[in-house]
């Protein structure tokens, strides 16, 4: 069809789709990646507003932060009983405590005499007890008051109604999300369809291998936008234009709170101008330190290159004692992201699985905290240390932390990098907003209206 026949937001990209991709798989494709959940959702500007204006992001820390679901720590970040995580989101702290049965529970970081943190923010470690700084009020793990300094002096205050202020909390895919509203939606609607298209074992039989947290100078939603959209790859990740569909990603959106971007490895570009063989492409794969990669593999005729990574991952992983023979190519090559509102964004793919968070630090609307972590297969049953969080000031690099592949770690000083100037350039800007592309950038957007119904207390 000519492109003046289209609708809006019907155009593509010329070339290969993720779904013709998808037929030339050498295993059976999952159902939920041959679904496609696109519709036009307008294209009025996205005001800049939402960015750089104290008195919006006062109202998102007034009706966003407190009533959505967050993840906090991983369930093997407190694997025993008094092991504690504090999360952190603007003003809000939270306490994600291991009780004496087991159970997680989660409390409002603030003493209920007078108020004191309980736990400083950005910690985690291990205590008998919850116990105040200040005049020495006591908590159970679970809660429940312990003691309380000279109580004869306060015999106005009724025991149970000093229980620590708990906060709704539970888990899904090892991830351990609260709620901070008295009643929310359960988890696992507010996920769907995650939950549906990805067992939560995929996740849980992972433990947190790399954990980096990068401090930005932008609002915490220029640096979350810059990882909903691929269609940023041809410019700022040059360098990946011979072995990434970037404008052939497939969008997605589900409900209110789910998006998702399937991003095919293993195609050119379209932005591509050289020709390129399949041996080609894979000998591209092999850029970087990737240990799990052998040196020379070779594409066989009439095969892809692809399939010749797929088939080497699985290889790797059979050799730690995993099977993943029946895995797609694609579930195994591809970024399979899905975006969870308001600030997360979990990778289901099995050759780099990685989940991204993003805050505001402090109630600054101008400066963000990326959380990336990485996750690694863990031995079923097998019990093992989440590592530590490596922090990086602005002006460092990824390719300074220890582990990180120095090509991976170019990357996302790419992404990164652009942040500030987004953030000051939509400051100065001589229009009043951000123009969006129809396909390319509708999580954007979906994201974008799923905020204002927050903001309007419609949702
Ligand atoms: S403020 Fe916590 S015990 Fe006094
Ligand atoms: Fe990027």
């Amino acid at each position: 069809m000519s492109e003046k026949f289209l609708k809006p937001g019907e155009a593509r990209c010329p070339g290969v789709s993720v779904q013709d991709l998808l037929d030339q798989d050498s295993r059976p494709v999952p159902v939920y990646l041959r679904e496609q959940s696109y519709e036009f959702l307008g294209d009025e500007d996205i005001p800049y507003e939402r960015y750089t204006s104290k008195d919006y992001f006062d109202k998102e820390v007034e009706h966003v932060w407190p009533r959505t679901w967050q993840w906090t720590c991983r369930e093997e970040h407190i694997p025993e009983s008094g092991d504690y995580y504090v999360y952190d989101v603007g003003p809000y702290s939270v306490i994600v405590m291991r009780t004496e049965n087991g159970a997680i529970n989660a409390y409002r970081n603030s003493c209920m005499h007078r108020g004191t943190k309980l736990k400083p923010s950005f910690s985690s470690g291990w205590s008998e007890s919850i116990r105040c700084p200040y005049h020495g009020w006591d908590w159970h793990l679970d809660g429940s008051i312990k003691s309380l300094p000279c109580e004869w002096d306060f015999p106005h205050v009724d025991k149970d109604e000093i229980a620590l202020s708990s906060v709704a909390c539970d888990v899904w895919g090892g991830f351990v999300f609260i709620n901070l509203e008295a009643e929310p939606v359960p988890l696992l609607e507010y996920l769907h369809p995650l939950p549906a298209h990805i067992e939560s074992k995929v996740f849980e039989e992972r433990y947190v291998a790399q954990h980096i947290q990068k401090e930005l100078n932008c609002n915490w939603k220029i640096a979350s936008e810059a990882f909903l959209e691929a269609y940023h790859v041809m410019e700022t990740h040059s360098q990946l234009s011979r072995t990434n569909g970037d404008a052939n990603t497939q969008y997605d959106f589900y409900g209110d709170h789910i998006s998702r971007l399937i991003n095919v490895a293993g195609i050119p570009s379209t932005f591509c101008e050289e020709e390129q063989t399949e041996q080609q492409i894979l000998d591209m794969f092999l850029v970087g330190d990737r240990d799990d990669v052998a040196d020379e593999l070779v594409v066989p005729e009439g095969g892809t290159a692809r399939q010749v990574m797929a088939e080497q991952f699985r290889q790797g992983i059979k050799r730690s004692g995993q099977d993943i023979s029946e895995v797609s190519d694609s579930e195994i090559v591809d970024s399979i992201a899905y975006f969870v509102f308001p600030n997360q964004q979990f990778f289901s793919g099995v050759s780099f699985p990685i989940v991204y968070r993003f805050r505001p630090l402090g109630m600054s609307h101008d400066k963000a905290l990326f959380d990336l972590i990485l996750l690694k297969s863990r031995p079923p049953g097998e019990a093992v240390e989440p590592a530590e969080p490596v922090r990086l000031k602005v002006e460092e690099s990824y390719t300074t932390v220890p582990g990180m592949d120095p090509y991976v770690g170019h990357v996302f000083d790419q992404d990164t990098g652009n942040m500030q100037a987004a953030q000051e350039g939509a400051a100065t800007a001589g229009k009043s907003g951000a123009t969006l592309a129809n396909y390319q950038e509708i999580r954007v957007r979906h994201f974008h209206q799923t905020l204002t119904r927050y903001m309007e207390q419609a949702l």
